[in-house]
């Protein structure tokens, strides 16, 4: 059998493949501590579950329209207009399996052989092989030195006429870094200077934030670009609904109407009854957020505490999304039993080894020398990561 040199160019992902190793040897008996996965540990709240069986009594089980039913692509229209103060027609929404799908179908629309997407590192794993799937070649930018922000010389330097994409993803996973004004305003000008150039913005982390202010977002604060801008979002994270499979864009015209092409030819609709449930969490109060905020707000300084109180260990307090993602660079240069850890790498394979503890490392996220810790556990699981992490550094020479 001959594979396709497009699936050759790109690997499986790598925080599936640790998640589903921690969850493999859990299941044989192995007592592991998984901070590796990216998804909230609460159960998705009682009225979406109610709306979901109310919709399947109510025989909504048949074939959808391909780009979602009209009640949910309405209930996007609201949550856009009340989030971004953005006013959209009902043929720039569509509706998808998950915001990967979002960013699969976005990614097969706008890109080709021969041009090029730009992704700010740390970024999240599977970006890049979405633009390689597309045929692309992917743009990595390196991380700052001084953390997490754009590397505007960097994508200053890499536009060109062949770049036609460039993702944002605040606040971010892994890092869980949020875009300030002046990267956002930044990315403003080089849209202005490049009309063919569309900013992928990927929000799925948008309701998950620990400042009582706004983030800034390109769209709230330059509507003029709504023409360049393609937003991206789901119910994954925000209402615990990973598994239930939803996600949403918004954007221009000629944009979503290549993307529903797309998605009439492959996957048709998202599952009929999961977006009526959808239509619930999307139009819920806040407070149905605010208590997995609350959890999250905890659990963000108990991890991050714990982490810089480790010698050898450093990390920056995540402004949103519920990722720890620190600096391991220095303990990367000693040695155990003789032999120098070397990378971030190897450090997640012993630790899931020794420590039974399942971490992602940053060369998965373009960011050599760090390790994501996911919070999304409780405040216990935390305590015993950060004792097994310590007992670890105490055999290191
Ligand atoms: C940054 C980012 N974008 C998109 C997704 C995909 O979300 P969904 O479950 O809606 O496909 C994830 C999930 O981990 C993510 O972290």
């Amino acid at each position: 059998m001959r594979l396709s040199s497009r699936v050759q160019s790109i690997q499986p992902s790598p925080t599936l493949a640790i998640n589903a190793l921690a969850k493999a040897m859990k299941a044989e008996g192995q007592d592991v501590l998984s901070m590796a996965a990216g998804e909230p540990d609460f159960p998705t709240p009682a009225p979406i579950r109610q709306a979901c069986v109310e919709a399947i009594e109510a025989g909504h089980t048949g074939y959808a329209p391909s780009a979602g039913v009209p009640v949910l692509r309405q209930a996007v229209r609201e949550r856009v207009a009340a989030y971004l103060g953005l006013q959209v027609a009902d043929d720039q929404v569509v509706v998808s399996c998950g915001a990967k799908h979002c960013l699969y179908n976005a990614m097969q629309a706008l890109l080709e052989p021969g041009c090029t997407a730009l992704i700010q590192a740390p970024y999240w794993v599977s970006y890049p092989d979405q633009v390689r799937l597309a045929g692309a070649e992917p743009i990595l930018l390196p991380c700052l030195e001084d953390g997490f922000g754009l590397n505007r010389p960097a994508m200053e330097a890499a536009i060109d006429e062949r770049c036609r994409l460039l993702v944002l993803n605040s606040p971010s996973n892994p890092s869980g870094h949020v875009l300030d004004a002046d990267d956002i305003d930044f990315v403003a000008g080089l849209l202005r200077a490049h009309p063919d150039l569309v900013v992928l913005s990927d929000d799925i982390y948008d309701r998950l934030v620990y400042s009582t202010e706004q983030p800034a977002h390109l769209l709230r604060r330059h509507p003029d670009l709504a023409s360049q801008c393609l937003v991206i979002n789901g119910v994954s994270k925000t209402y615990a609904m990973t598994g239930w499979r939803l996600g949403y864009a918004v954007g221009p015209k000629l944009l979503i109407a290549a993307m529903r092409k797309i998605q009439d030819q492959s996957t048709s609709n998202a599952t009929t009854f999961v977006q009526y449930a959808a239509v619930t969490a999307l139009r819920s109060p806040p407070e149905l957020v605010a208590e997995m905020l609350t959890a999250f707000t905890a659990r963000r300084s108990r991890i991050v505490e714990g982490l810089n109180a480790l010698p050898g260990v450093s990390c920056t307090m995540p402004g949103g999304a519920f990722y720890a993602f620190a600096s391991f660079a220095e303990l990367l240069e000693r040695k155990l039993d003789g032999q120098v850890l070397g990378s971030d790498m190897r450090l997640a394979e012993i630790l899931l080894e020794r420590e039974r503890l399942a971490v992602v490392p940053g060369e998965a996220f373009g960011a050599p020398g760090f390790v994501r810790l996911s919070f999304a556990c409780g405040l216990d699981t935390i305590d015993q990561a950060l004792l097994r992490l310590k007992h670890f550094i105490g055999t290191l020479d």
